[in-house]
């Protein structure tokens, strides 16, 4: 299978120009960027607001930032926050973050404690403190697989601190770590009703993995390529956001 990374349309979004990339060399796959055309909203799709299909339903997706030569600096959040690395006696306070920013899911201690802060392939959990309260969060996980690959995991922000730059600033922070560790490149996962999420991921140089065809096995492992259609709605709904 072939596995291409997109570029998406970033001035039509309102979105920073992308970093330059380079050849991505690290894994044994090939790689290409695609024309702005391809991940254009096709005019004769159906349009987002019909009868849901199973197109309706939020998929998750992998995104794949191919160098980190040229992590910009980490912003600077406004005094009186903290950026700092979790410690283990930060579990509850990160499981209430979040539980907070990810609707529908419940976290407590313990998971976050045994599946984050004590997990030997989550490398940094970077938090944004606000005294004993958590605001923002984001981590570099390395896995086997890809070898010389970050991961960025749990990225999230407190509903009440949004729109603060906190999740650019930790997320930059993790993948100037990711490159510290000697990754080349990073991944990650999210979904496609992400928007938020998604927008940010793209001004920070990250594209769509799209697969060649619908095929459900994944070259990258652990990730999930999803046809070039699934990335056009998405592009659809951030350029209706952007207006
Ligand atoms: C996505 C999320 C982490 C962003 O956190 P944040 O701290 O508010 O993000 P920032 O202030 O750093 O915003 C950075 C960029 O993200 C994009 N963005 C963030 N929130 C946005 C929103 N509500 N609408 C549109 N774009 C948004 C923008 O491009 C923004 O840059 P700008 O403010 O210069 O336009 C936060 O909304 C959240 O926790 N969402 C729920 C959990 C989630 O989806 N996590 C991601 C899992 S993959």
């Amino acid at each position: 299978m072939r596995i291409k990374g997109l570029q998406l349309p970033s001035a039509r979004l309102g979105l920073s120009t992308p970093r330059s990339v380079w050849h991505h060399a690290s894994q044994n796959q090939s790689t290409t960027r695609a024309g702005l055309s391809q991940l254009q909203p096709d005019p004769l799709a159906r349009p987002m607001s019909e009868e849901p299909t199973g197109d309706d339903v939020p998929a998750d997706v992998t995104m794949w930032c191919r160098t980190l030569s040229g992590v910009p600096p980490m912003p600077q959040v406004g005094a009186p926050l903290e950026v700092r690395r979790a410690r283990v006696e930060d579990a509850g306070a990160l499981a209430a973050l979040l539980g907070s920013a990810f609707e529908g899911e419940t976290w407590d201690a313990a998971g976050v404690e045994r599946e984050v802060l004590c997990d030997p392939t989550v490398r940094a959990i970077l938090v944004v403190a606000a005294g004993t309260r958590l605001v923002s969060t984001a981590s570099l996980q390395v896995r086997p697989e890809p070898p010389g690959s970050g991961w960025v995991r749990w990225v999230a922000t407190d509903p009440d601190r949004r729109r603060e730059g906190l999740a650019r600033a930790v997320v930059i922070g993790v993948l100037a770590l990711a490159a510290q560790a000697g990754c080349m490149d990073a991944y990650l996962d999210t979904r496609t009703d992400r928007l938020a999420a998604i927008r940010l991921y793209m001004q920070l140089g990250f594209e769509p993995l799209v697969a060649d065809g619908w095929e459900r096995a994944s070259a990258v492992s652990g990730s999930h390529e999803v046809p070039r259609e699934v990335w056009q709605r998405v592009v659809g709904a951030l350029c209706a956001q952007a207006g």
